[in-house]
Protein backbone atom coordinates (compact mmCIF):
# COMPACT_ATOMS: atom_id res chain seq x y z
CA UNK A 1 0.00 0.00 0.00
CA UNK A 2 1.24 3.61 -1.01
CA UNK A 3 2.33 5.46 2.22
CA UNK A 4 0.70 8.66 0.40
CA UNK A 5 -2.35 10.61 1.80
CA UNK A 6 -4.61 11.93 -0.49
CA UNK A 7 -6.55 14.96 1.12
CA UNK A 8 -8.87 17.54 -0.74
CA UNK A 9 -11.38 19.75 0.98
CA UNK A 10 -14.29 22.45 -0.79
CA UNK A 11 -14.68 25.40 -0.21
CA UNK A 12 -15.37 24.56 4.22
CA UNK A 13 -12.67 23.24 4.79
CA UNK A 14 -9.09 24.39 3.00
CA UNK A 15 -7.80 25.67 6.74
CA UNK A 16 -8.21 22.46 8.14
CA UNK A 17 -7.03 20.58 5.00
CA UNK A 18 -3.74 22.91 5.73
CA UNK A 19 -3.10 22.33 9.19
CA UNK A 20 -3.76 18.19 8.21
CA UNK A 21 -1.46 18.95 5.34
CA UNK A 22 1.04 20.48 8.08
CA UNK A 23 0.67 17.68 10.60
CA UNK A 24 1.13 15.15 8.52
CA UNK A 25 4.43 16.69 6.85
CA UNK A 26 6.29 16.90 10.34
CA UNK A 27 5.06 13.54 10.57
CA UNK A 28 7.11 12.22 7.44
CA UNK A 29 4.53 11.39 5.66
CA UNK A 30 3.60 12.40 1.95
CA UNK A 31 0.26 14.07 1.14
CA UNK A 32 -0.90 14.84 -2.77
CA UNK A 33 -3.41 17.42 -2.18
CA UNK A 34 -6.23 17.38 -4.43
CA UNK A 35 -7.67 21.07 -4.08
CA UNK A 36 -9.52 23.06 -3.10
CA UNK A 37 -6.98 26.19 -2.56
CA UNK A 38 -7.93 29.31 0.65
CA UNK A 39 -9.44 31.39 -0.66
CA UNK A 40 -12.39 29.38 -3.04
CA UNK A 41 -15.70 31.53 -3.16
CA UNK A 42 -17.41 27.77 -3.93
CA UNK A 43 -17.02 24.33 -5.28
CA UNK A 44 -18.79 21.13 -5.77
CA UNK A 45 -17.72 18.38 -2.61
CA UNK A 46 -18.95 15.32 -4.93
CA UNK A 47 -15.92 16.72 -7.48
CA UNK A 48 -12.96 17.07 -4.98
CA UNK A 49 -14.28 13.42 -3.25
CA UNK A 50 -13.94 11.66 -6.78
CA UNK A 51 -10.39 12.94 -7.15
CA UNK A 52 -9.35 11.62 -3.68
CA UNK A 53 -11.62 8.31 -4.67
CA UNK A 54 -9.76 8.29 -7.91
CA UNK A 55 -5.92 8.69 -6.10
CA UNK A 56 -6.90 5.77 -3.46
CA UNK A 57 -8.34 3.41 -5.86
CA UNK A 58 -5.41 3.49 -8.60
CA UNK A 59 -3.11 2.81 -5.60
CA UNK A 60 -1.25 6.39 -6.10
CA UNK A 61 -2.26 6.76 -2.19
CA UNK A 62 -2.84 4.33 0.26
CA UNK A 63 -5.59 6.71 2.16
CA UNK A 64 -7.22 9.61 1.54
CA UNK A 65 -9.38 12.33 3.77
CA UNK A 66 -12.05 14.52 2.47
CA UNK A 67 -12.88 17.72 4.12
CA UNK A 68 -16.38 19.75 4.01
CA UNK A 69 -18.56 21.40 6.32
CA UNK A 70 -20.08 18.64 7.92
CA UNK A 71 -17.84 15.53 6.48
CA UNK A 72 -21.35 14.38 5.12
CA UNK A 73 -21.77 15.11 1.80
CA UNK A 74 -17.79 13.88 1.17
CA UNK A 75 -18.40 10.55 3.15
CA UNK A 76 -21.74 9.95 0.77
CA UNK A 77 -20.07 10.20 -2.34
CA UNK A 78 -16.81 8.24 -1.26
CA UNK A 79 -19.06 5.62 -0.27
CA UNK A 80 -20.39 5.31 -3.85
CA UNK A 81 -17.18 4.01 -5.78
CA UNK A 82 -16.83 0.38 -4.83
CA UNK A 83 -13.69 -0.54 -2.51
CA UNK A 84 -13.87 2.86 -0.56
CA UNK A 85 -14.94 2.27 2.78
CA UNK A 86 -15.04 5.98 4.31
CA UNK A 87 -16.96 6.83 7.89
CA UNK A 88 -17.40 10.44 9.10
CA UNK A 89 -15.64 10.84 12.22
CA UNK A 90 -16.30 13.27 14.93
CA UNK A 91 -14.17 12.33 17.64
CA UNK A 92 -11.20 9.97 18.17
CA UNK A 93 -13.30 6.85 19.24
CA UNK A 94 -15.18 7.14 16.49
CA UNK A 95 -12.09 6.83 14.08
CA UNK A 96 -10.54 3.85 16.03
CA UNK A 97 -13.21 1.65 15.91
CA UNK A 98 -13.66 3.13 11.79
CA UNK A 99 -10.38 1.47 11.60
CA UNK A 100 -10.54 -1.75 13.79
CA UNK A 101 -13.82 -2.74 12.76
CA UNK A 102 -14.61 -1.44 9.42
CA UNK A 103 -10.98 -1.05 7.66
CA UNK A 104 -11.72 2.47 6.62
CA UNK A 105 -9.65 3.79 3.53
CA UNK A 106 -11.07 7.40 3.56
CA UNK A 107 -11.56 9.70 6.50
CA UNK A 108 -14.44 12.51 6.07
CA UNK A 109 -13.76 15.41 8.79
CA UNK A 110 -16.44 18.40 9.34
CA UNK A 111 -14.05 21.97 9.01
CA UNK A 112 -17.33 23.30 10.62
CA UNK A 113 -17.81 20.89 13.51
CA UNK A 114 -14.65 20.23 14.70
CA UNK A 115 -11.78 22.69 16.12
CA UNK A 116 -8.52 21.87 14.60
CA UNK A 117 -6.87 20.19 17.90
CA UNK A 118 -9.46 17.98 17.65
CA UNK A 119 -9.34 16.98 13.97
CA UNK A 120 -5.58 16.73 13.90
CA UNK A 121 -6.00 13.52 16.99
CA UNK A 122 -8.77 11.75 14.93
CA UNK A 123 -6.00 11.94 11.70
CA UNK A 124 -3.81 10.94 14.08
CA UNK A 125 -5.99 7.50 15.23
CA UNK A 126 -7.09 6.72 11.31
CA UNK A 127 -3.21 6.39 10.54
CA UNK A 128 -2.14 4.78 13.93
CA UNK A 129 -5.26 2.20 14.40
CA UNK A 130 -4.58 -1.32 12.71
CA UNK A 131 -7.75 -3.16 11.33
CA UNK A 132 -8.38 -6.21 13.38
CA UNK A 133 -9.67 -8.23 10.80
CA UNK A 134 -11.13 -11.74 11.85
CA UNK A 135 -14.87 -11.79 12.27
CA UNK A 136 -14.55 -8.28 10.94
CA UNK A 137 -12.93 -8.71 7.84
CA UNK A 138 -16.11 -11.61 7.39
CA UNK A 139 -18.24 -8.86 7.84
CA UNK A 140 -16.65 -6.51 5.32
CA UNK A 141 -16.67 -9.38 2.93
CA UNK A 142 -20.85 -9.26 3.38
CA UNK A 143 -20.51 -5.77 1.66
CA UNK A 144 -21.26 -6.59 -2.00
C1 LIG B 1 -21.04 23.62 1.70
O1 LIG B 1 -21.73 24.75 2.07
C2 LIG B 1 -21.53 22.41 2.49
O2 LIG B 1 -22.79 22.04 2.08
C3 LIG B 1 -20.56 21.28 2.34
O3 LIG B 1 -19.30 21.69 2.78
C4 LIG B 1 -20.80 20.00 3.13
O4 LIG B 1 -21.04 20.27 4.49
C5 LIG B 1 -21.74 19.06 2.56
O5 LIG B 1 -21.94 17.94 3.09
Amino acid sequence: MSGVIAIGSDHAGPELKSAVIFYLSAKGLQTMDLGVPIGTAACNYPDIARKVVSAVLSGEAGRGILICGTGAGMCMVANKAAGIRAANCPNEYTARMARAHNDINILTLGARVLGHGLALEIVECFLETPFEGGRHQERLALFN
